[in-house]
């Protein structure tokens, strides 16, 4: 039987071997050999003629290079649950689709949490540059002395998907779990966390304050030098979610002058070009925008990508159609 020609399709970056392998078998895929990060220039050039324009967060889906690629684009599909690099706008007036990858990463980015905050209140950096150094003498009473998770408050700011599973995890460690949404959770979905109305009150409540929320206008520089201070002294902040959600200067200072105890940061404005003086502060556990960095996770996101692509030349909307 004559087989159906497969839909053209531009690959912006290397994936995973099963993703990149179940994308073939769909697609007529042109890919980005070099997996360099192509601008929108060079991404309208490459991607000229496609369908289906496989992204991830670090293209950057302007309206102009949207302009260039339709009539024949027709969905963009980012293996990422943001989808601040996109501009949605531009995709809804062409009517051009967008898929991304909500839930499959929730419980990876909950991991990575986890391991900034322990590693922040315990001097992870410091402990491992000790022994690295060959400058440790051995064990003392009062050797890198740090902060127990247990009886902590942890405050999460966005009790969404990612946020929940921090919520899950971080409760058996004995912190007690607060949060601020725009809206209160029903009682079983807030797992018993503390709600404030106001974010101020979240962050004199927080002795971690870790960010899960979503990065969108309104929260662009959201921890800036006066939400800092409503910190009590010694919290420790943690950021899974975006990097422009910090106001760097104003974090940096207060880890300098020890305002703060510490930090554990995956994601910085910028990326990868991070303020470099992050690098020289001891109590700073960076981690390079790993939370969705397993085998099994990236395998998921390409797999909810495909599904929805399926779904669509089925004629439904798939949940992770955005635009
Ligand atoms: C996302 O999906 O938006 C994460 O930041 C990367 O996995």
């Amino acid at each position: 039987m004559p087989q159906e020609p497969l839909h053209p399709a531009y690959a912006a970056r290397r994936f995973t071997a099963e993703y990149e392998q179940a994308m073939d078998a769909r697609y007529a895929v042109t890919r980005n050999e070099a997996d360099t990060v192509l601008d929108p220039a060079a991404l309208a050039k490459a991607a000229e003629g496609a369908q289906v324009l496989f992204v991830s967060l670090t293209e950057e889906v302007t309206a102009e290079l949207i302009a260039h690629l339709v009539p024949s684009l027709q969905v963009i599909a980012t293996l990422s649950v943001g989808v601040e690099h996109i501009d949605l706008e531009a995709a809804r007036r062409f009517g051009v689709k967008v898929l991304n990858t909500p839930d499959v990463l929730s419980e990876a980015t909950a991991e990575v949490a986890m391991m900034l905050m322990l590693n922040a209140c315990r001097r992870a950096h410091e402990s491992d540059c000790l022994v690295r150094s060959g400058q440790w003498t051995g064990w003392a009473p009062r050797q890198m002395l740090g902060l127990g998770l247990k009886g902590r408050r942890l405050g999460i700011l966005g009790l969404g998907r990612i946020g929940k599973e921090v919520a899950r995890r971080a409760a058996p460690f004995g912190l007690q779990l607060h949060y601020h949404n725009r809206r209160p959770l029903p009682a079983e979905a807030a797992q018993g966390a503390i709600y404030h109305t106001t974010s101020d009150d979240l962050l004199r409540h927080s002795d971690i304050f870790c960010i899960t929320a979503p990065s969108t206008p309104e929260l662009k520089g959201f921890l800036d030098a006066r939400r800092i201070a409503l910190l009590p002294t010694d919290a420790v902040v943690v950021n899974v979610a975006r990097g422009d959600m910090v106001d760097d200067e104003a974090l940096i200072t207060a880890l300098q002058s020890g305002r703060l105890f510490g930090a554990g940061l995956d994601v910085y404005r910028g990326e990868p070009n991070l303020d470099p003086r992050y690098g020289t502060l001891p109590n700073v556990f960076l981690l390079p925008h790993i939370g969705s960095a397993t085998f099994d996770t990236r395998n998921a996101m390409g797999f909810v990508l495909l599904q929805g692509l399926a779904a669509i030349e089925a004629g439904e909307r798939p949940a992770n159609q955005v635009v």
